[in-house]
């Protein structure tokens, strides 16, 4: 597994370390109040568990899972899989996805949630890729900034592999071309 990695991106612990950053970041932002964290599936889940260890307030956790369809892995409509189930209205929301590439993914969770009439609604996001952005959509808490090249590891995946590695990597191109 570990050769299919070109070069490593983000250790182990300079993931832990921004994760507990943004986490003590959130906490301060929202002082006194309760938030729901809307996480997007599956990607996130790595990221999620370190930074919500260091979200000290009331929290309840709800997810999403949205799938995306067309000629290319990224340039299709997008299908919405599970939705939540925590109410939100006029609560403060927290969407927390893995990455932030052309936008339409996070473009399309955050109309969703705002249908339901939160009282807030902010993005966080673990890595901005320096791609051409579908959307306007902006992060409001963003990890790292990365190259547009093909990340995985640390929740992330080609294929649905990968997801396990405790770091992120650029993947080898030959693997995915
Ligand atoms: P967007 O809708 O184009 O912003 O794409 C966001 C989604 O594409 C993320 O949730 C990821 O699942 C996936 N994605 C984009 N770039 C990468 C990558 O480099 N590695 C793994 N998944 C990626
Ligand atoms: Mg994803």
């Amino acid at each position: 597994m570990h050769n299919d990695i070109k070069r490593v991106l983000f250790s182990s612990d300079s993931l832990i370390q921004r994760a507990s950053e943004i986490g003590k970041q959130i906490t301060e932002d929202f002082k006194g109040e309760e938030v729901i964290v809307v996480a997007v599936l599956k990607g996130s889940f790595m990221f999620l568990s370190d930074l919500l260890k260091n979200i000290d307030l009331y929290c309840r956790l709800d997810f999403v899972a949205v799938q995306s369809y067309g000629d290319t892995v990224y340039s299709g409509d997008l299908v919405l899989i599970k939705d939540i189930s925590v109410d939100v209205r006029g609560k403060n929301v927290v969407i927390v996805e893995d990455i932030l590439d052309t936008g339409k993914t996070l473009d399309f969770v955050k109309r969703l949630i705002e249908k339901k009439q939160p009282k807030t609604v902010k993005v966080c996001v673990l890595l901005d890729k320096k791609t051409k952005k579908a959307s306007t959509i902006k992060a409001d808490y963003t990890g790292f900034e990365t190259d547009d090249v093909f990340v995985v590891g640390y929740g992330l995946d080609h294929a649905q592999l990968y997801r396990n590695l405790p770091y992120i990597g650029e993947l080898k191109p030959e693997i995915y071309s």
